[in-house]
């Protein structure tokens, strides 16, 4: 038995983070303006080869700057997986549009073209693929359903920064794609977000929405209603710094997850998302236990925690919330996000995670779920 738990996620700082955020500190340069701004954009943009990356102060509000600017309003139905993070579906409201739970593939767990079509009605406007846990969605298929339908498509990239849906970059297909650097995201800024474009007139509305909706040439002006949104020169000094390790770290999880495939594969119940032969950068390396109901799973978790491992369950189907349980959010079943909402556990997953606690924690997992499975 371990002395010390082991976290399910903690951020790794091995390059320039102190050395860029005393710098910032010590220009004076600490709120929403300032060259580590400029260069964290500017960089960011530049590693997926798009013309313009906005930098917010999360992820969700990244989401719903989106929306805004691509004038998702009331009336508006906008497609969305119901397994994900509940910020996904709830940006959509603060639209005042109507978010449309949709059921995920069961083996990638994430939603598909098929099931896309499915739930396209007359007043649906927009699609938010998520890359979930970091694993691809079909993106260019869904582009194309998206296309035939003249559908808005933002690609929620908060769990997947570094991943390749076949040969290209995931943010780098939909018409806005939008990243989380929550402390526990592939790369942190601590609280951050970014949105990512190639359109310039989108790119445009977000940095005025951003900021509170001033005019760009007019201070104190403002034309429509907007928002404070804006990333601090203290995040982008962290985000930097992260980002010119991001190969890197990318390396270091792909690792952890061939050693966690490896040591779970004697236990066929153990079951790892689909990855499409996509690039899937294991946010948190998350497996089914095939069979297991939710209270099962949890007794899982309790007993991994006993063992002093930290683990999650999946997300919750957002159909389940109270305030999502209305029939005119859901499209089908979404028995498939049940499914996997109910076995879905998620293992410690950072960076420098060594290979004798990887082991140890597959064995103490495989022990628990035969106890559990029995
Ligand atoms: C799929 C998904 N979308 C959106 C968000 C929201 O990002 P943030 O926590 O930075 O607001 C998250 C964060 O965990 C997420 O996992």
């Amino acid at each position: 038995m371990l002395e010390e738990k082991i976290p399910i996620a903690k951020p790794s700082f091995l390059g320039n983070e102190k050395k860029y955020v005393l710098d910032a500190l010590e220009s004076g340069w600490i709120s929403s303006i300032g060259p580590y701004i400029d260069r964290f954009e500017k960089d960011f943009a530049a590693y997926h080869g798009v013309k313009h990356a906005i930098a917010t102060h999360n992820g969700t509000i990244a989401l719903h700057l989106a929306l805004s600017a691509a004038g998702i309003q009331s009336g508006d139905e906008v497609i969305v997986p119901d397994l994900t993070f509940i910020a996904t579906a709830n940006v959509v409201r603060y639209c005042n549009a109507l978010p449309v739970l949709t059921d995920v593939d069961i083996n990638d767990w994430n939603i598909s073209p098929e099931l896309i079509s499915a739930a396209i009605r007359p007043s649906t406007k927009a699609v938010i693929p998520v890359h979930l846990y970091g694993n691809p969605a079909k993106m260019t298929e869904i582009m194309q359903i998206a296309a035939e339908h003249d559908l808005l498509v933002i690609e929620d990239c908060a769990e997947a920064t570094g991943a390749l849906a076949g040969n290209r970059q995931v943010g780098t297909f939909g018409h806005i794609s939008c990243f989380s650097f929550f402390g526990n995201k592939i790369l942190t800024t601590g609280e951050g977000g970014m949105c990512i474009t190639s359109d310039d007139a989108l790119a445009e509305k977000m940095r005025i929405l951003r900021d509170h909706g001033m005019n760009r040439k007019k201070k104190y002006w403002y034309d429509q209603l907007g928002f404070n949104y804006r990333m601090t020169n203290m995040q982008a000094a962290v985000g930097l710094a992260q980002l010119e390790q991001l190969d890197m770290l990318l390396a270091s999880r792909d690792a952890i997850r061939s050693h966690y495939k490896k040591k779970l594969s004697s236990c066929e119940g153990i079951v790892f998302q689909e990855t499409n032969g996509n690039r899937h950068v294991n946010w948190l390396v998350t497996v089914r236990l095939k069979g297991l109901d939710q209270e099962k799973r949890d007794a899982v978790i309790q007993e991994l925690s006993r063992e002093n491992i930290d683990s999650r369950p999946v997300f919750y189907p957002i159909h389940f919330m109270q305030f999502y349980k209305d029939a005119k959010y859901i499209s089908g079943d979404c028995l498939n996000s049940v499914n996997i909402a109910g076995e879905g556990i998620s293992l410690p997953t950072y960076v420098g995670l060594e290979e004798e606690k990887i082991d140890y924690i597959a064995d103490s997992l495989i022990k628990a779920y035969e106890k559990q499975s029995a």
